[in-house]
């Protein structure tokens, strides 16, 4: 049985994966998180209490929380999914891009090499390729130009597992994801926050004139993505994994509310991001000839599954727009966040 440490696993898509792995039943899994506003333990209540199970709160850019961690639980794998994750916020101010994505990778990479971890699977974006036009998709050999204070400091920690690998031999292996969807995601990001907005009947603020473009993939199909690159990736390459279901913003939108049975007139289109990448796309065949990966879901149903998810679990909902998720950890580890 193998230790794997998950980093951000309080968040989407490590609470996604660490369920994956706890339902293996054949690993140990400790979650490392910091427990930021998008680090919500709550989506994580049915695998609290296995014994395969453990959480530890601490920052990936405190170097003696971290070289402590390492220490005590002597991780095999570790799976990193630990960032600042929301583009609009990097606009804002990408201080904290820049400490957690790029430092914090780095404090980590150290402290893995000094414990001997045997694999370290970095989990990054294809935003760091940057944007695409009309036509083309991004492969593994596309020049990295990010163009977003978030993509740009994911691309810093990718260079930095490259360099890992390249100066000191350390077996590292990056994916490269397009825009996941699906249960537990915070609803800063499109999809959860149009679904969250049509139940209330709010408005669905779509950016610009809504024709840019995602390409979509269903969160444990990314997580399976993730899982044959632990198992079987190759050390120093990089795995793009993406869906394939490219759709316009607007499209998405449409498709929510008419599954909601929701009017839209809903939709408001807002002032635009700055510097909105247009489009996104994901060339995948690497990671199917090479892995054997493919994805599971089809847009259309996964979509309507996960819509049903967010509606029948109006009460998660509920506390992650309250705040009120953030006393979960209080009560259940007696110690304060803050
Ligand atoms: P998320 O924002 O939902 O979760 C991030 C998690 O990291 C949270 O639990 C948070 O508490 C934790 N965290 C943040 N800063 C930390 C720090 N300094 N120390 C320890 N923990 C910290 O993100 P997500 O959508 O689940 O994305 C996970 C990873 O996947 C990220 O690296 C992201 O770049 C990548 N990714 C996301 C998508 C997507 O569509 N969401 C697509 C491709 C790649
Ligand atoms: P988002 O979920 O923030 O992911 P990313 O920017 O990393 O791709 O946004 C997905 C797309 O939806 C992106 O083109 C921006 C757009 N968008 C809106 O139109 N309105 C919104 O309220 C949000 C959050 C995003």
């Amino acid at each position: 049985m193998s230790k794997i440490l998950v980093t951000g696993g309080a968040g989407f898509i490590g609470s996604n994966f660490i369920r994956i792995l706890i339902g293996q039943g054949t690993h140990q899994v400790v979650n490392l998180d910091a427990l930021t506003y998008a680090g919500n333990l709550e989506s994580l209540h049915d695998v609290a209490a296995d014994e395969r199970y453990s959480f530890v709160r601490a920052d990936i850019t405190d170097v003696p929380a971290i070289r402590t961690a390492f220490e005590q639980h002597k991780p095999d794998i570790v799976v990193h999914f630990a960032a600042e994750s929301h583009v609009d916020r990097s606009v804002l101010d990408a201080t904290a891009f820049v400490n957690t994505n790029v430092v914090g990778t780095q404090v980590l990479l150290d402290a893995s090499r000094a414990n001997s971890v045997q694999r370290f699977v970095h989990v990054s974006t294809d935003e760091v390729y940057g944007s695409l036009g009309p036509t083309g998709a991004f492969t593994e050999e596309t020049p990295l130009a990010p163009s977003s204070p978030y993509s740009a400091s994911k691309t810093g920690s990718d260079l930095l597992v490259r360099a890992a690998f390249h100066t000191h031999g350390f077996p590292c292996v990056t994916t490269r994801c397009s825009n996941n969807y699906g249960p537990y995601q915070f609803p800063e990001k499109l999809i959860p926050l149009m679904i969250m907005n049509a139940l209330a009947d709010k408005n669905l603020p779509v950016y610009g004139d809504g024709k840019n473009v995602r390409d979509w993939i269903y969160v444990t199909d990314h997580c399976k993505g993730i899982l044959a690159v632990m198992e079987k990736g190759r050390d120093g390459e990089v795995y793009n994994i993406g869906g394939r279901s490219e759709k316009r913003n607007i499209d998405v939108v449409k498709t929510l509310l008419a599954i909601l049975g929701k009017s839209e007139s809903l939709i408001t289109y807002v002032t635009d991001r700055p510097g909105h990448d247009f489009r996104y796309a994901i060339d995948n065949t690497k990671i199917r000839n090479e892995l054997g990966w493919e994805p599971d879901h089809t847009f259309e149903t996964a979509l309507r599954q996960t819509v049903e998810w967010y509606a029948s679990h109006i009460e998660w909902c509920d506390r992650v727009r309250s705040g009120a998720y953030m006393e979960y950890y209080e009560k259940q580890y007696g110690q304060r966040l803050g």
